[in-house]
Order: C-alpha cells, then structure tokens, then sequence
C-alpha cells in the first residue's frame, strides 16, 4: 500500500489563518467542485473521511452546507449540540477536544466566544473549521467573496459598504479587506462599533467609518449587512431596535451605491429590520447564491484541510 504524505494540521478560525495565495487556490477549487455538482458528476476525494459538527448555537445554512457537502464528498457526519453532549454538562473543551480529533478526521464548531474555539484547536489532533463565534464567521466571507468573484470579477481595489452591527461578519469583512486588498466603508450605530483590537486587525487602512449609512453606501460595489441582535445578545433585542432603527439598508441606500453593485446578506434577514423586502427580494440582491455557495467553498476548504492543494 502506498500511503502519500501527511498535510500537516491547518485551522480555520479566523479569515487570516490562509494567505491571499490560497485563497485564490480555494475560489478556483470552489468554481470546479460546483460545476460537478451542476453535472451531477460524483467528486469523493474524502471517502472514509468523519466530520465532527459542534453546535453550540442554532444553524440552518451552516448544518446543511457542512453535512450535505462532506457526504457529497464521500465522508460522513457526525452531529453534537451542547444540549446533547457532555459539552454541556461541563466536560473541558480541552478533553472533548482531545476525543473528538482521536475519531474524526475534522471538526467544525458553531459557538460563542473565540477562546473556545482556539482552546480546541491547540488539543485537537484534526483540523479545526470556525463555523461561527461572537468575533468571526469566516466561512460566511468566504462563501461572500466567491459570490462577489462569480458575479463580477476580482474584488480586489472594491468597496464593501457595511451597515450595522459592528459583529462577527463586520470583522470578518475587515480581515479580508485586509488580506485581499479593498476597501470597507463601515457604518455603525454609536456604541455598536466595530473594535479593530478585537478585529485583529494590522491597521485602521482598508477602512472607513461613516456616521450616516447612505454615505457609507454611496459609490460602493457590494452593501451588506446582517441582523441587528445576532445570537447571544438576545437580552439586548429592545436597545438594540432603537439604536438601529436608521440602519435599514433600503432602495434609497441602494440608489447611492454603483448601479451595478450587489446587495449581501448572510441570513437569517428581518425584512423591516436592518433591510427593506424591497432590497432583499430585488435585483440587486444575491442572497440565494450567496447562501448556496457556503456548500461550495466548504467543500473546497474541507478539500484543502485534509488533501492539501489539490490541482484540477
Ligand atoms: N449564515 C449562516 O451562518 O446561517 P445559519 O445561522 O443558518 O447557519
Ligand atoms: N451575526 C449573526 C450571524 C448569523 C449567521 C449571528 O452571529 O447571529
């Protein structure tokens, strides 16, 4: 039996943890594990290969693009929530860590704070995938930006106008601003800033901070923005509707921005809330891609953390 080397354990959990360079090798893997999926064309690199999902916050898109992707790839799943494990009944991260990575070959973690995802990685013997903390969502992004490329070109030398919580997609888009070289134009309610410490950001220069959101929207390529109350700061939902409420991305905030540019939102959505029905459900918006192409750049990345740089 011939055994090929060992890609050596990469995490994911936050967008800077791969380099520009790889991330054009991911968006390229991504187009071609989509057109076989278009051509019902069987891809099964990761036979025999377990995924370990941790849900420790409610998830639609994430659950089904992660499971429908890995058993695409030929692996299979396994599924955990805090409610149902020893997670939540207080076992150490760092032991469930060390026995999780012992049976599965990956695991991707949905949970609140960044310390317990890192806290994972450093006993996990596997790969281990950000599927969403209070600081980052980086498989969002990704998903984000590959929709931005497939629609338009390079993102490079962009504008991405951000209206609303300064929250763990805000970050994410700053950090690849960062990375991939274009602008963020960010708009937050006072006392609802974006924190370039907590961001982990080099610099304040691949941003801009607007006071009024349709000037943060004016002469942009891509608006988006997300829920004003994200998971966990459920207590804060009635302050928050009021601190928001002029953060509604609306047809007049579309008119301002390029007239070609696209408008993003991760979802869940609150038409009403931070967007208009007008918006989301118009010709400017690409929610839907957007949303199925979580399946696609994860399977790809899922591809890289266990095969390495696979060339088509
Ligand atoms: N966008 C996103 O992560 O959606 P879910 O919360 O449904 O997984
Ligand atoms: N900012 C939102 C994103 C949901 C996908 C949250 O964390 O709840």
């Amino acid at each position: 039996m011939s055994l090929s080397a060992p890609v050596p354990v990469r995490h994911y959990l936050q967008f800077t943890d791969l380099t520009a360079d790889e991330y054009t090798h991911l968006f390229a893997r991504a187009t071609e594990i989509k057109r076989k999926f278009k051509a019902y064309e069987k891809y099964r690199p990761l036979v025999d290969r377990t995924l370990a999902m941790i849900f420790e916050k409610a998830s639609t898109r994430t659950r089904v693009s992660f499971e429908a992707g890995m058993y695409q790839l030929g692996g299979s799943v396994v599924h955990l929530t805090t409610g149902d494990s020893q997670l939540g009944r207080s076992e150490p991260i760092e032991d469930s860590a060390r026995v999780i990575s012992r049976m599965t070959d990956l695991v991707m973690i949905r949970t609140y704070g960044q310390d317990k995802i890192v806290r994972f990685a450093s006993h996990s013997r596997v790969p281990v995938i950000n599927g969403l903390t209070n600081e980052f969502h980086p498989c969002q992004i990704l998903a984000d930006i590959f929709t931005y490329i497939e629609r338009r070109d390079s993102i490079q030398g962009k504008t991405v106008a951000w209206v609303g919580d300064g929250n763990n997609m805000a970050n994410t888009w700053l950090q690849a601003a960062e990375l991939l070289g274009f602008t963020v134009h960010l708009s937050t309610p006072s006392g609802y800033e974006v924190d370039q410490a907590v961001a982990g950001l080099r610099s304040a220069d691949s941003y801009k901070i607007f006071k009024d959101p349709e000037d943060a929207c004016r002469g942009a390529d891509l608006v988006t923005t997300d829920v004003w109350t994200s998971m966990g700061y459920e207590a804060e939902n009635e302050a928050r509707k009021k601190a928001f409420a002029d953060w509604c991305v609306d047809e007049a905030m579309m008119q301002v921005a390029k007239p070609d540019a696209l408008f993003m939102h991760c979802l869940p959505a609150h038409r009403g809330e931070e967007v208009s029905a007008e918006v989301i459900d118009g010709p400017q918006s690409v929610v839907w891609d957007e949303a199925e192409n979580r399946m696609h750049v994860q399977k790809a990345l899922m591809e890289f953390l266990l095969l390495g740089r696979v060339e088509a």
